[in-house]
This record gives C-alpha cells, sequence and structure tokens, in this order.
C-alpha cells in the first residue's frame, strides 16, 4: 500500500512529482522519496516522514531534470526509516526502481544476488528488484527494456513498478501484477501513478494498466506491452471526474469533505436505478455470497439483512480474508456480491477469483471505474460517491448501502417477491433519503459538542438489534480508526451473555435504535448498562421522547423505514469519531498503522 509516479517531459520534474505524490499520500505516509534524471546522473532523494518532510529536505536544492519516479511508502518488508525509503538503486545508483507491493520471493531472490556478491543497503523487498535488474541488464547488452521483462518473470508476488535508468533519458517504464496502476497521456509529457488524482491536474486520457502488462512511456507517446514483449493497441479511457472532487475545497479534512458530500452521492447513486439491468440469471440464484472487508464488509451485512428482507433468497456474508481460507462452498447457482470501495484489496480480489474458480457469477459494488475488481466481475455496479481520500471509509459506504438496497430491490422485482405497490413506496422512501441525510449534517454540532465532552472516554461500545447491528459495527470501526479509542460493537441481545461484564462509569454506551418494533427492548439494554455507571448516547429515529428518560442524550435523526436507516444512522456516528480524532489532536485523513487501498494481503 504505497503510491508511485512517474513524470517525463520537458518541464522540470520535482515539484510534478512532489505533488502527484500529495495527491496519493492517502495510500501510504511513513516515508516518501523521488530519483530525477539531471543531467547525466540519477539523484535519489528520500527521507522516513511525510512529503513534506521530503519537501523540507530538497528546498535548498535544484534538481533540474525533466524526467523521474516518486513514492510514498507504507512500510510492509523494513521499518520506516531513510535507507527503506523508495526509490532503491542499483549499486552504481544507475537504475532506479520505485515499487508497491510485495515481493513474496524475495528472500530466495536476495540470497541468490548474495551469493553473486551484491550487498545489501535496506530491508526492503524492493531493492531485490534493483539488483535483479542490473543483473539483466548487463545480461542483454544494456537492454533496459529487455531487462525489465526479465526481471517480471522471476517476481512473485504483486508489483506496480516505475523504473528509470540513466543510459535511457528518453523513457520510463512502468509494470504491473495484482497493485493498481495508470498511466497518462499529456501533450510531449507523459505521466504514469498508482491512482487516477495524482494524475488528474495534468491529463483526463489514461490506460488502466492490466496485471502482467508492462507501458514504455516516451515523451511523445505511451507503449503498451504484455510482459512477454507482445504490443497492445488500446484506446485510451477518458476520466471524468471533477478535479475539484479530489481537492478539500475548503474543509478542514478530506473526511469532513466527504462526510458533507453524502446527501449528494446518495442521489447520484440512488438515479442510478433505471441503469441497473441484472442479467436474467439473477432470476434463478438460489443463494447469494457477499464478501469484503472493513467497512466494505459491513456494508454487506446491511445488505444480507435486506436482500432477506425483499427477496428470501438466503444470504451468507463473509470478511473476504476469511473467505478465501476457509475452504467455502460455492456453486454455479451463487451469485457472489463483492463490494470494495476501491476495488483493489488484495483480499476480496483473491475471495473473487475463488468463488470465480468454482463457476459462481461475480457482481461488483465499487467505487472505482477501471479497477482491478471491475475488470474481473461478470457485473458491476458503481457507487457515484465521487474520489474518496480520506482513509477512513464513509461516503462510499452510505452509497455502497444504497446499492445494496437497490440490488435487493431489483431483485425482489425480477423475481416477483414484491408487489409493484411496495416496490414504488421503496423507491419513493429511497428517493427521500438523500434530503434526509443532509439534515442530520446541518446538525453537526449537537455531535461536536456530545463529542467534546465525551472524547476521552476509554472504552465506548455501540450497540443496536438488526440493521442496527450493522451500523455499530460500522460505528466501533470509525472511531477506533481514527479516535483510537477502544470501542466494541455488540448485538444488543448479546450483552447479558457477557460483555456487560466490561460496564463501568468510564464507559460510554452508544445506543442505535431505529427498528420501530425493538425499541423498548433497546431502551431496557440502556438502562441495564445506565444503572452500571455507562453515560449513553441514543441515535434513534424516535421522535416520541421514548429515551429521554433513560439516557443522558439523544439524537434524533428524520424518519425512514427501518431497513433504510443505516444510511441515515451512521452518518452521527462519523461525525462522533471524526470530532474525537480532531479533540485529540490526530489527523483523521491520515490514521496511523492504516492506508487506503489495501493491495497485499
Ligand atoms: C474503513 C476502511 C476499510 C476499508 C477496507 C476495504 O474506514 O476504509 O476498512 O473499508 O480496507 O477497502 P475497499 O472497500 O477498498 O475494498
Amino acid at each position: 500500500m504505497c503510491g508511485i509516479v512517474g513524470y517525463i517531459g520537458n518541464t522540470n520534474a520535482t515539484p510534478i512529482l512532489i505533488n502527484a505524490l500529495k495527491k496519493l499520500e492517502y495510500r501510504g505516509y511513513d516515508s516518501a522519496g523521488i530519483a530525477v534524471l539531471d543531467k547525466e546522473d540519477i539523484v535519489v532523494r528520500k527521507c522516513k516522514g511525510m512529503i513534506k518532510s521530503l519537501e523540507a529536505k530538497i528546498a535548498d536544492e535544484v534538481i533540474s531534470g525533466t524526467m523521474g519516479i516518486g513514492h510514498t511508502r507504507w512500510a510492509t518488508h523494513g521499518e520506516p526509516s531513510d535507507v527503506n525509503s523508495h526509490p532503491q538503486t542499483n549499486v552504481s545508483g544507475t537504475i532506479a526502481v520505485v515499487h508497491n507491493g510485495i515481493i513474496e520471493n524475495y528472500a530466495e531472490i536476495k540470497s541468490w544476488l548474495q551469493n553473486q556478491g551484491v550487498v545489501f543497503r535496506s530491508e526492503t523487498d524492493t531493492e531485490v528488484i534493483a539488483h535483479l535488474l542490473n543483473y539483466h541488464y548487463e545480461k542483454t547488452q544494456k537492454d533496459i527494456f529487455k531487462a525489465v521483462l526479465k526481471t517480471l518473470n522471476h517476481l512473485e508476488g504483486s508489483y506496480a513498478l516505475g523504473v528509470l535508468c540513466k543510459d535511457f533519458p528518453d523513457r520510463i517504464i512502468v509494470a504491473r501484477k495484482d497493485s493498481p496502476l495508470v498511466v497518462g497521456l499529456g501533450n510531449g509529457e507523459n505521466f504514469m501513478g498508482s491512482d487516477v488524482p495524482a494524475l488528474l491536474e495534468h491529463t483526463r486520457e489514461v490506460h488502466f494498466l492490466n496485471d502482467h502488462e508492462v507501458a514504455v512511456l516516451y515523451r511523445d507517446r505511451i507503449d503498451l506491452f504484455t510482459d512477454k514483449g507482445e504490443k497492445l493497441i488500446r484506446k485510451p479511457f477518458h476520466v471524468d471526474w471533477d478535479i475539484a472532487a479530489a481537492e478539500k475545497n475548503g474543509y478542514e479534512h478530506f473526511m469532513m469533505k466527504e462526510i458533507h458530500e453524502q446527501p449528494k452521492a446518495l442521489l447520484d447513486t440512488f438515479k442510478l436505478w433505471n441503469e441497473i439491468d441484472l442479467k436474467d440469471s439473477w432470476k434463478d440464484v438460489q443463494r447469494i455470497v457477499i464478501t469484503a472487508c472493513g467497512t466494505a464488509y459491513h456494508a454487506g451485512v446491511v445488505g444480507k439483512y435486506a436482500f432477506e428482507q425483499f427477496t428470501r433468497i438466503p444470504v451468507e456474508v463473509d470478511v473476504a480474508s476469511e473467505y478465501r481460507y476457509r475452504n467455502p462452498v460455492c456453486s454455479k447457482n451463487d451469485a457472489f456480491i463483492v463490494i470494495s470501495q476501491s476495488g483493489e484489496t488484495a483480499d476480496t480480489l483473491a475471495a473473487v477469483r475463488l468463488a470465480k474458480s468454482h463457476g459462481s457469477r461475480i457482481l461488483a459494488i465499487t467505487n472505482c471505474v477501471g479497477s482491478t475488481l471491475s475488470r474481473e466481475a461478470d457485473e458491476v455496479i458503481y457507487t457515484r460517491a465521487g474520489p474518496e481520500i480520506a482513509v477512513a471509509s464513509t461516503k462510499a459506504f452510505t452509497t455502497q448501502l444504497m446499492c445494496m438496497y437497490m440490488l435487493a430491490l431489483k431483485t425482489a422485482e425480477i423475481r416477483g417477491t414484491m408487489s409493484k405497490t411496495e416496490l414504488e413506496k421503496n423507491l419513493t422512501e429511497l428517493a427521500t433519503i438523500s434530503e434526509k441525510a443532509q439534515e442530520i449534517v446541518d446538525n453537526k454540532e449537537t455531535i461536536q459538542k456530545f463529542a467534546a465532552r465525551q472524547f476521552n472516554k476509554n472504552k465506548v461500545f455501540f450497540m443496536g438489534r438488526l440493521y442496527d447491528y450493522a451500523v455499530s459495527l460500522e460505528s466501533a470501526l470509525k472511531l477506533k480508526e481514527i479516535a483510537y479509542t477502544h470501542s466494541e460493537s455488540f448485538a444488543a441481545g448479546e450483552l447479558k451473555h457477557g460483555p456487560i461484564a466490561l460496564v463501568d462509569n468510564s464507559t460510554l454506551v452508544v445506543a442505535i435504535a431505529t427498528q420501530k418494533k425493538l425499541y423498548e427492548k433497546l431502551a431496557s439494554n440502556i438502562k441495564e448498562v445506565a444503572t452500571r455507571g455507562a453515560s449513553t448516547l441514543a441515535i434513534t429515529t424516535d421522535h416520541s421522547g421514548l429515551f429521554d428518560n433513560t439516557v443522558d442524550e439523544t439524537f434524533v435523526i428524520p424518519e425512514t423505514f427501518d431497513a433504510f436507516s443505516p444510511m441515515l444512522s451512521v452518518i452521527p456516528a462519523q461525525l462522533f469519531a471524526y470530532y474525537c480524532s480532531i479533540q485529540r489532536g490526530n489527523n483523521p485523513d491520515k490514521p496511523r498503522n492504516l492506508a487506503k487501498s489495501v493491495t497485499v494481503e
């Protein structure tokens, strides 16, 4: 989970690389570096810390080359340090490499190279690539393209690579396997990066590389090849994102901006209703399997409840990292729904490949056009969230929910498990969710004040029943991720089976209470924790004051159908996590130890 960038053109490469890296800092930010071909030599500057540390390091230098590569790191092999930062080079510093991914057989290659006399400087898996390139460069009479192909042939694992060679001042070579990589076409200049925001300032014409593809970037063109060296001809893809959508637009943090974007994102996603055209095969689906990781998995839990409620099809939901290893029962009659904001999560992709190998049809819900998932799935529904930059997912989650509801309703429609009138009622309600979400966001100060009083709690529990339980899972994850508060989620009915032993007067319990027929039961659960000294908050759709006497505070959200409430009730929880994070002096956009796109296992 690192970000790589590259530039070749006629202007100073350094500021272009630094700016591009800033756009990818969400992918990793424990160290950064660049390699620029300046006159005759490759100048490498890299250091531990965020990109601003790198900027400070080179502030007084003039590095004037017009081509280079860059890297922002999320450490896997070797601690964050100057020497472990990328780019890594061969011994003589004539070949430089940036890499996102993990080379699984690096230890084997390393000992082979050490036996050849190579002395390693870093603990990274990437350094083996630089030395292996050097080896093949010499063996191929200094043909860097051939050397790259031969090197790729030895690598196992995942990589998006950028290679710069001092003897080839006219080209940068990039390659991909199981890590995202996009190249962008400019006018007399060309670009590469791990993700589109790195390129967007300069071009909207891109090629998303597939696995086992290589691209050679010259100043005036980009040539595409397979990793066997066969030439590929492909039309570029036009990216139509609004550039402002990838910027902060006056908000202090991307996360706050993205929370505010939810009403629009929900509406935009809802407008897809008429475009969702399920294949006929959905008529005879006998079982649905949903897999995903993290927040996307929580969207899957909501999806299970919705599918079973609307369609009566049995649904299994599993985290992708478990699914891929547990020898699951798969069948051709299963529909396999995969949810992934990035479409690049390694565990999720592995689960997809496993299900595919058993003949299951794959429907992907993703936010990223051109992502690996979108290319490997049989059907794709794109959430219309726009780019999500903050590491903690917000608008991607609520739009994933919107997609799950629409999918469940479409399935109910084609299988005749819901009357026309019922369907219309549900769609009319879904159409109101956006404005209801807006009401919640407009009332954010109430949550801000609550967070100002509670941010120091060292234990926060979220509880709920049915759909509210799914929201509890997501709420606890948000708080862990960005406030670093120990938080857990419980199905409220489980309290008495153990967790209540943890409750004391240092605990905050947040009850999500939107399931009308279970209001009373939840009120009893709240009393049980309050009696044991916990502070309590209810996030509820009840407007009658039912919870007023049982909780310390109530945050009332607009009413909706019970099934649809997660799209609303999660928003106060996102805001609570955000404000607690700020109160604790954290950076909510870049939480420690986390990266936006988990492209390694
Ligand atoms: C939480 C979060 C992660 C992701 C998870 C899956 O805020 O962002 O838990 O949801 O890493 O990522 P995607 O959806 O890209 O597959």
